[in-house]
């Protein structure tokens, strides 16, 4: 059977456009073969590339992913160039690296050229998790075109927004009629996000003051009780990236009771989790996962932190596949993550694809 893609994994370092002369610098692997070739593409057509650099040594990827193959000729640098030089016509285009293994494509490594919106200083993207706020944007930018079709004029969802990291990119890839509505139970975090995106008239922040013991102890409102406050079928896209690894189980059944009721038949919920199959309770019986949520809260429903279940929430799959089914939607596709120890992923968490019967 023929694959969807080639997995790969790799970031971009940078990106840029001047005149008519494209550079992107990063580094990328093969998660199965290595990559043997890579292509740059310009608002989805590929341009002519002069490797400047291509499978160099890299100590500081070596360093960070001590258990990623071919990181000793990962690092690339590319320079193409465009047809013709572009008259102020690179606004909001997509600049894509496309790395291949044997001629299929793997994970494209993407940015939208010129960012122009202002990044929040680190100390605030620590709120949601480390890693470079840029590049996770957009890295998840592309794992939603890619695998959950997202398009430039959808209707999106973000149920656990917090600063609008996942946001940021969207911002810059949403056309006029696309629109996006993010909400969190962190009115720091929203705070935030709102001064980030002053002026998309597109994209909307709401802080919800829900219970969670980790993000917000003092919330008025229970997860279970919340009705999203938007009408039925009014979206086509939900996103809930690093959200129900924070919620516990009757929480995470409303969330997708109510995620079925505003999506429109036929929408995808793009949403991670952390999964046990065959791997992951293996890899946790023998400590080998990286993460040791072990500790029983619910059936079907594991924490890593007793005195804080919320701190990291994992499910069983047939737990989850019940709840999913329960709520009306389908599991179209799971990508296992990187955190239970397969070798192939597309990132960390356990990536679900579901689609709205
Ligand atoms: C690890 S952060 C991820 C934030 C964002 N999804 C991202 O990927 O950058 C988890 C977020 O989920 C939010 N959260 C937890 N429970 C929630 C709930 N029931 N409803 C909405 N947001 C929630 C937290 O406040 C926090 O901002």
């Amino acid at each position: 059977m023929s694959r969807e893609f080639a997995y790969t994994f790799g970031a971009l370092d940078g990106i840029s456009v001047e005149g008519s002369v494209v550079s992107a610098d990063g580094w990328v692997v093969g998660l199965e073969e290595n990559v043997d070739d890579i292509v740059l593409e310009y608002d989805g057509q590929p341009i002519p590339t002069k490797k400047i650099g291509f499978e160099e040594a890299s100590a500081d990827v070596q360093h960070a992913y001590p258990g990623l193959r071919y990181t000793d000729r990962c690092r690339f640098r590319l320079q193409g160039k465009l047809p013709e030089t572009p008259i102020k016509t690179n606004e909001g285009k997509l600049v894509a690296v496309i790395p291949l293994v044997e001629r299929q494509r793997g994970i494209p490594l993407e940015r939208i050229v010129p960012i122009r919106l202002t990044v929040p200083h680190h100390e605030q993207s620590l709120m949601v998790g480390l890693g470079d706020f840029v590049e996770t944007s957009f890295s998840m930018l592309a794992l939603l075109r890619l695998v959950g079709g997202l398009h430039r004029n959808a209707r999106i969802l973000e149920p656990g927004c917090g600063l609008g990291r996942i946001a940021f990119a969207i911002a810059h890839y949403l056309d006029r009629n696309g629109c996006y509505y993010g909400f969190d139970v962190s009115r720091d975090a929203i705070r935030v996000a709102q001064s980030i995106f002053p002026e998309e008239s597109n994209m909307s922040f709401q802080h919800a003051d829900l219970y969670n013991k980790m993000y917000n102890e003092g919330g008025a409102v229970r997860a279970r009780d919340f009705l999203f406050p938007f009408d039925d079928g009014y979206f086509d896209t939900v996103i809930l990236t690093s959200v129900f690894t924070h919620m516990l189980p009757i929480d995470v059944r409303h969330f997708l009771t109510e995620i079925s009721r505003v999506l429109v038949a036929g929408g995808i919920c793009f949403c991670t989790f952390f999964a046990f199959d065959e791997l992951a309770k293996d890899n946790l019986s023998t400590g080998k996962a990286t993460l040791n949520i072990v500790h029983p809260f619910a059936d079907g429903c594991f924490v890593l932190n007793r005195s804080v279940p919320e701190n990291a929430v994992a499910y069983d799959m047939q737990t989850l596949q019940a709840m999913i089914a329960e709520s009306g939607l389908h599991i179209e596709k799971v990508y296992w993550g990187q955190w239970s120890g397969h070798n192939t992923f597309l990132t960390y968490q356990d990536v679900f694809l579901l689609r709205k019967l």
